[in-house]
């Protein structure tokens, strides 16, 4: 497949895979023996979670949460949609929420509001990108893997429309 209109590759996959591993010994020093849950948000971050909880040694379980910011192409409209909530009983859990991308912080501050409705014990959050030119809601990451400068990047599960997410690596977009 013909990828003409992406730009200049952002992040390596070997680059990337170097940030998953120290953010995974990160994570795994936070927490140690406390059976903490995943909550992986759908779509964008499925590869990143999948790399990361695999090299981490904290014993985690998993669920999903899937929330649509609504606009198509590179734009946001601000508005943000729960489209699947989580299926796991989280209260007195401690919770880390595992982002792809932050940009705005729209959808991470959703997130943290509704998931505090499920009375967790704690909630962390790990993204592996930060946009932080382009925030207009303050929200707490714990864990960065490296900031972006405010451009439109795809790939390592990010989309365009739906598209790149299979990319290995972190491209531009034109
Ligand atoms: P927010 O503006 O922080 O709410 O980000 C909303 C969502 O837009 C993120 O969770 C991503 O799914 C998506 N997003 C933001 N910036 C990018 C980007 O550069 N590439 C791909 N998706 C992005
Ligand atoms: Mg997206």
């Amino acid at each position: 497949m013909a990828h003409g209109e992406l730009g200049r590759v952002v992040l390596t996959a070997q680059e990337i895979g170097s940030h998953v591993d120290r953010l995974a010994a990160e994570i795994d020093r936070e927490y140690a023996s406390s059976l903490p849950v995943a909550v992986i948000v759908l779509r964008g971050a499925f590869v990143f979670a999948a790399d990361l909880l695999r090299r981490m040694e904290t014993e985690i379980t998993v669920d999903f949460i899937e929330v649509a910011s609504y606009g198509s192409g590179t734009g946001s409209s601000g508005h943000v949609e729960l489209r699947r909530d989580l299926r796991e009983d989280v209260a007195g859990r401690r919770i880390l929420v595992i982002e792809d991308i932050i940009d705005t912080g729209r959808t991470t501050r959703f997130i943290l509001d509704h998931i505090a409705l499920h009375e967790p014990a704690d909630v962390k959050v790990v993204s592996l990108l930060n946009k932080p030119a382009r925030r207009v809601v303050d929200v707490p990451i714990h864990f960065v893997g490296t900031n972006v400068p405010n451009m439109f990047v795809v790939g390592y599960g990010m989309d365009l429309d739906g598209r790149f997410r299979s990319l290995p690596h972190v491209a531009e977009v034109r």
